[in-house]
């Protein structure tokens, strides 16, 4: 139905043709999970669910926005931008912002957009608006901006404009994402690698708890300064150490002692989990599915016991594959505190999979699991 209906809705409501027509992919992120703002590694991709945008200029500073799925319009004017508490708009008129800021001329546009990201999945359709708006501004007012630029636009609009104080890595794939592959991505100095990803015979499942924690935002938060409060006494301790990168094993066991006991599990996952991608991306490389895996559940053990931001639905849903010898790896995805399990599971038991993480999720918490299986796309791009 997308984008075909968005384009229709645009028609309809504008009573023109739109100028242009973008597609702003959602992500997963295979491991390297609370590492991008920590200068570590990420492996994220762009998945096959997306928001599409149908947008034409104005010669005014009026900007209308229709939101197709919940079917609801919000007017702004450029020099008038006031962040509304808990809005869907926020994540556009942030954009708007920070393409202002940045000294670039825009005027008004007119916008429907919509998609089948599911929302508080974590597979970031916050990110894929953002971008999607920051791609299509570039385009609609010839702005010549390097791609990365758009991506920071976008992060800084969810850091400045609605208050979550992300890395760089969900915008990051949205709009680097490319067919068949994950991206290894240094968040020290943005540099990249493909892999191409070659599963004949294993397929990507999400299994998405139906959690949406609504401390997630503050708790996110509030993980990255006990990261920042770790770091400073490192950095006193060893002033070569600039972020948690620098940080070896010794150094960080010679400052147990004066760490707070939260602060030392955060740091202990952060420094494993920064080792963890490069071993998993070697594996990758070696064709070594079971290492991987095993890192995943590294990381899903990490992210559950040290950084803390699981909960009980996430690791019931990864206990559910610790002996199903169909499912490769397994563990939480993205922010944490709900959302989705990302699992590689053999594409023969696939249905097998399906029915037994859908019964004993059933079982044992009275909803039927909603799943998706993913495909690796190219990233934000006009249509
Ligand atoms: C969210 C943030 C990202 C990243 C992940 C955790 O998705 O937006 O920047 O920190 O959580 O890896």
């Amino acid at each position: 139905m997308y984008p075909s209906c968005i384009a229709t809705q645009f028609k309809q409501t504008f009573e023109k043709e739109a100028t242009l027509i973008v597609r702003a992919p959602g992500r997963i992120n295979l491991i390297g999970e609370h590492t991008d703002y920590n200068d570590g590694f990420v492996l994220p991709a762009a998945i096959d669910k997306a928001i599409y945008f149908a947008i034409s200029p104005r010669t005014d500073k009026v900007c209308t926005i229709v939101s197709f799925d919940f079917n609801e319009t919000f007017t702004f004017q450029l020099d008038n931008l006031i962040a509304q508490p808990r809005h869907w708009a926020n994540y556009l008129m942030g954009v708007v912002d920070e393409v202002q800021k940045a000294g670039h001329a825009i005027q008004g546009f007119d916008l429907v957009f919509g998609g089948d990201i599911p929302t508080g999945a974590g597979v970031s359709s916050s990110a894929a608006v953002e971008t999607g708006l920051a791609f299509c501004l570039n385009e609609l007012y010839n702005l010549n901006l390097p791609t990365m630029n758009l991506v920071k636009i976008g992060k800084a609009a969810e850091n400045n404009f609605v208050g979550v104080n992300c890395g760089i890595m969900d915008q990051f794939a949205s709009m680097f994402g490319k067919q068949d592959s994950v991206i290894r991505l240094d968040c020290r100095d943005l540099s990249y690698e493909y892999f191409p990803i070659k599963l004949p015979n294993h397929t990507v499942i999400l299994c998405n708890s139906g959690v949406k924690h609504s401390l997630g935002d503050s708790e996110y938060n509030t993980r990255r300064l006990e990261c920042e409060e770790g770091l400073s006494l490192l950095s006193q301790a060893y002033p070569s150490v600039k972020s948690w990168r620098d940080v070896s094993w010794d150094m960080l066991t010679s400052q147990e002692a004066n760490m707070k006991e939260n602060v030392f599990k955060r740091a202990r996952y952060v420094v494993g989990e920064i080792e963890r991608v490069v071993v998993a991306c070697d594996a990758l490389n070696a064709n070594d599915l079971a290492t991987f895996g095993q890192k995943m559940y590294e990381t899903h053990n990490g992210l559950q016991h040290d950084y803390a931001v699981s909960c009980e639905e996430l690791d019931f849903l990864v206990d559910q594959t610790r002996n199903d010898e169909a499912v490769v790896g397994s563990r939480m995805m993205g922010g944490g505190f709900g959302g989705c399990t990302v699992n590689i599971v053999e594409k023969s038991q696939k249905e097998a999979f399906l029915n037994r993480m859908g019964e004993a999720y059933k079982a044992q918490y009275g909803q039927e699991l909603v799943t998706y299986e993913v495909a690796l796309t190219n990233g934000t791009e006009r249509l």
